[in-house]
């Protein structure tokens, strides 16, 4: 346990849940990763708030996660504090004329559903991302053709000194799969507009999503696309083409279903998986002089070798 364990500790509510060698493999859809030092998962903003101000007064590193699915933590895990938003306090999602206001742990399904009941449209694309608005608005993830910010209004967010802020999404820098501005900051939601449809109409266009995903995405344990769609050709065609479906490391494999994919078909380890995408982007590069860049965002060690 960390020196500083107790001393974090007394800061907290009760409501907190605050955990020492936690297992982050159970924390991501990949199924990999060592433990991290001190997991917390804050009963809201002002015991965030705590947190963050804590670890910059000690030194001690913080990461921000969110349902774990676009993440791969290595076998030595994660030194310092890893902060999760599973509290009820961060599942709170309202609904007012076109606009939905979730915060950081709402699964994106969840603002979806949401969505379709209230009959709005332009968020039906949320509903196969495996991720939580925070995370996703860090990654602004997105998927036929659409992404978070596409559909945000505002976002709030904590700064590193833990304060709370709210801004306008249209004034915060943001890319495919990158939101540049959220990578020092912790998103703790945010304000997206829908526009008015019938529920009819949204449940339509949700289903044929749904089932655009399931014939082109595999089901099992995976961190979704690992690489980012090169200008020149989408990574899982390019993947496919090279004939590299069925590659295997270990208990990582490409996906015979999608490219892009790769999966965990048991016993997988972080080295795996990362030698799997390592060996890929070399013959991305040798075959095709294309540089596969990584979409999955890395975190933690490896183990130490003594
Ligand atoms: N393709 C192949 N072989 C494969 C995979 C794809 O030939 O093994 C071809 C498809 O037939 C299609 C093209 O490549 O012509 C693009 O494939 P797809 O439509 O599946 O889309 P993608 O570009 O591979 C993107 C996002 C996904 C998102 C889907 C659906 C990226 C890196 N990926 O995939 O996002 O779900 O569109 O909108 O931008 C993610 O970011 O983790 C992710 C899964």
């Amino acid at each position: 346990m960390p020196s500083w364990s107790a001393r974090l500790k007394s800061l907290l509510s009760a409501d907190s849940i605050l955990r020492f060698d936690e297992p982050m493999a159970r924390r991501t859809t990949l199924r990999v990763g060592g433990p991290a030092d001190c997991y917390v998962e804050p009963a809201g903003e002002e015991d965030l708030s705590a947190v963050v101000r804590f670890c910059a007064e000690h030194d001690v590193p913080w990461t921000a996660i969110g349902r774990g699915s676009n993440l791969l933590v290595r076998d030595g895990g994660v030194r310092g504090v890893v902060i999760g938003f599973n509290r009820p306090y961060f599942q709170e999602i309202a609904v007012e004329a076109d606009h939905i206001t979730a915060r950081a742990g709402v699964k994106l399904k969840m603002v979806a559903v949401e969505a379709r009941r209230h009959g709005l449209s332009g968020l039906e694309f949320m509903e196969g991302i495996p991720g939580s608005v925070g995370g996703s608005l860090r990654m602004n993830a997105g998927a036929m053709g659409s992404s978070l910010f596409d559909r945000a209004r505002t976002v709030r967010f904590m700064e590193p000194s833990g304060e709370v802020r709210e801004t306008p999404a249209a004034e915060i820098e943001s890319r495919y799969r990158s939101c540049p501005f959220l990578k020092s900051r912790i998103a703790l939601g945010a304000v997206f507009e829908g526009m008015p449809a019938t529920p009819e109409d949204v449940a339509e266009r949700m289903s044929a999503y749904s089932r655009k995903r399931w014939d082109s995405q595999p089901a099992a344990p995976s961190a979704g696309c690992m690489f980012t769609n090169p200008d020149s050709i989408p990574a899982g065609r390019l993947i496919d083409e090279l004939g590299l479906k069925g590659l295997r490391v270990g208990g990582a494999v490409v996906s015979d279903v999608h490219g892009n994919f790769m999966v965990n078909e048991g016993g997988a380890t972080a080295r795996d998986v990362l030698e799997l995408m390592e060996r890929i982007q070399t013959e991305a590069r040798d075959r095709r002089g294309v540089e596969l860049e990584m979409e999955v965002q890395i975190i933690g060690e490896d183990p130490a070798t003594s």
